[in-house]
């Protein structure tokens, strides 16, 4: 009886409460109002509807975002996630979508109360994969205590230069080991076809922009790393075989990414074709590493990691970084996006207030 008394319990729920519903003087401002956009894939994917219902009944409210209609009185909000990456990639050549992002960003900037997670600058700099490269690579020094690395890479912008590196290879300059070859745009259903190369003259095979990136042999196990916030977790995926190490005349294998490394993908291209004794899982410890410094690195809080243990030296290699993935396989992915939105809140009340 003692401890369901008001003077027991008061406090105690007080207390509970976030610092910036403490801090508050009005009781209007009690209601966190979060908007969001996604695509309706995406929707879908992450079963929104749900996270929806997740948060009103915790007392967030949150409001799809219709980007066709002005945003003003469609707010106001203490939040807004979206994942504008497909409206991102058509504004380059549809000036429909360029509207929509204008309109998106001239709300975000008449607003600054307003937070967006994640900041469009930070989320753009992954949808190009020169750039995404650029910043893995960053990693083989920052990181390089913690045997994680990520595959070399080149940046192949025409034909001219595929023409260039296969030079190159016959003059000895370059060594040719199997190459990914990924398009240079890192998002939309396009970006997912790539191919495996196992000599220069397949690089004929290639369309630029893309990038090539060392292929490197990971026994089939893929770890995909999903981060939300402080909180992360990393689900085992099946992956691509592994290959002989030097150049062969092997023909080029075009595959589309979603066949290999959804939790269902079972293909001659995921099967091993000898027996090896399974690596152990990368450790906790190295993977908290890597996710503390991507996240100061490309000041996201919403985004996934794809890693492979390379099968010679054991290094934790980083093959792939993405925005705001699927998150399946993540236990709890509700409860940690609402505890973010709420610290993310809370941190910014606490630096208005101070
Ligand atoms: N450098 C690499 N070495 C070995 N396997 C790779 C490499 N890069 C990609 N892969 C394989 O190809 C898949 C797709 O590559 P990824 O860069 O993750 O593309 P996507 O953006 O479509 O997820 C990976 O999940 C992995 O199975
Ligand atoms: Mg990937």
């Amino acid at each position: 009886m003692g401890g369901r008394a008001f003077s027991f319990q008061a406090p105690l729920l007080w207390n509970q409460l976030p610092v910036w519903i403490r801090e508050t003087d009005t009781l209007s401002t009690f209601k966190v109002r979060v908007g969001f956009w996604f695509s309706d894939k995406k929707r879908r994917r992450m079963n929104l509807d749900a996270f929806v219902q997740f948060c009103a009944d915790r007392g967030v409210e949150v409001v799809e975002i219709d980007l066709t209609q002005p945003l003003g009185p469609q707010g106001p909000f203490d939040i807004i996630i979206h994942k504008l990456s497909d409206v991102i990639v058509e504004a380059e050549h549809n000036s429909q979508s360029q509207q929509l992002l204008d309109n998106f960003q001239s709300y975000v900037s008449a607003h600054p109360d307003t937070i967006l997670l994640d900041p469009l600058p930070a989320m753009t700099q992954l949808l190009d994969r020169f750039a995404s490269c650029q910043k893995m690579s960053q990693l083989n020094s920052s990181l390089r205590d913690w045997h994680i690395c990520t595959p070399p890479y080149l940046e192949v912008h025409s034909g001219s230069d595929a023409i260039k590196i296969q030079m190159l290879t016959h003059k000895h300059i370059l060594f040719f080991s199997p190459q990914v070859c990924k398009t240079r745009v890192a998002h939309g259903s396009y970006s997912h076809e790539m191919c495996l190369l196992f000599s220069a003259a397949s690089l004929a095979d290639i369309h630029p922009p893309c990038v090539l990136q060392s292929f490197v042999n990971h026994g089939a196990v893929l770890y995909k790393v999903y981060v939300v916030g402080d909180k992360h977790c990393c689900v085992e995926r099946p992956s691509i075989k592994n290959f002989p190490s030097g150049p062969c005349d092997r023909k080029t294998i075009f595959f589309n990414s979603h066949q290999v490394s959804k939790p269902e993908s079972n293909s001659d291209l995921t099967s091993l074709d000898e027996q090896m004794v399974a690596l152990p899982p990368p450790s906790s410890d190295a993977v908290a590493a890597l996710v503390k410094e991507l996240r100061a690195q490309l000041g996201l809080a919403l985004f996934g990691v794809d890693v492979i243990v390379n099968i010679s030296t054991h290094t934790l290699t980083v093959i792939d970084i993405n925005i705001f993935p699927g998150y399946e396989g993540m236990p709890q992915f509700f409860s940690s996006l609402l505890s973010h939105i709420q610290s993310v809140l809370d941190q910014h009340a606490s630096a208005g207030s101070s």
